[in-house]
């Protein structure tokens, strides 16, 4: 079976042509197999972000090819990765970029508001889904009400309604401590194992780096190691 993500010779470059030229990603090669905890780590300026950005169809490369299972996603319309990212992947950033006037559960069900889903149905799932993560007594708290761990559970709920296929974050632990980190990285991988999610993850923090089932070590873009 074709590998969920594959990358072959990726670059992306910004500022090309400009004295700020710089090669974010260089050459970058890999393989992420479906139902696997894949992790990124490396120097401040590696191109973690970046990989995670053209992984995670943010971004498109400036010159080599992605591909989703058998489709090659990079040379699709907008309008197709636009499609791809609603229905199959799932993001998780340190910024949450939650709506801090919303409660938890409005933020949660926004990414339903734009499918066929009535805002009822939307905030029913969005209860099921933050009360999974333990969150039943914060459903109707506004964001700004929230600790940094219970926020960061509400963008991990958030980024699983559309049941994403693949989930990626970067630097998911970076604002919470070492106990909600153990905590996050246990639920992540219950829904490895039980739905088959595939997680890239970009991090600084060893506990995260130690937890993935394959570490690839970035330097200046690419990668320089694995294990
Ligand atoms: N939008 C952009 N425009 C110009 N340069 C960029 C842009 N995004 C990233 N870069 C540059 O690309 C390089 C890689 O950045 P990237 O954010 O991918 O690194 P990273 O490994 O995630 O770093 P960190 O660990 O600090 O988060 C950096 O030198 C950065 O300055
Ligand atoms: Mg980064």
């Amino acid at each position: 079976m074709a590998a969920t993500i594959r990358t072959e010779n990726v670059w992306k470059t910004y500022g090309a042509n400009t004295p700020r030229q710089v090669d974010a990603v260089r050459d970058l090669s890999m393989e992420i197999e479906k139902g696997t905890i894949t992790a990124l780590g490396g120097p401040s300026g590696s191109g973690k972000s970046t990989a995670l950005s053209l992984i995670g169809l943010l971004t498109r490369p400036s010159r080599g090819k992605i591909f989703l299972g058998d489709q090659e996603v990079s040379g699709l319309s907008e309008v197709f990765r636009t499609k791809l990212r609603r229905t199959e992947i799932g993001f998780i950033f340190q910024a949450q970029y939650l709506i801090p006037q919303l409660t938890a559960t409005e933020n949660v069900a926004l990414p339903l508001l734009c499918t066929d889903i009535s805002r009822s149905e939307a905030e029913k799932l969005a209860r099921e889904k933050l009360t999974s993560l333990g969150m039943e007594q914060r459903l109707d708290f506004r964001v700004v009400e929230l600790s940094g761990g219970e926020l960061q559970r509400v963008g991990i709920a958030r980024a699983l309604m559309n049941a994403p296929r693949i989930l990626i974050a970067d630097e998911p632990s970076a604002s919470i401590d070492e106990k909600l980190t153990k905590e996050l990285l246990a639920t992540l991988r219950t829904m490895v194992e039980d739905e088959g999610l595939t997680v890239v993850v970009a991090s600084h923090d060893p506990v995260v780096l130690q937890w993935a089932d394959v570490l690839l070590m970035m330097h200046d873009g690419s990668v320089k190691g694995s294990s």
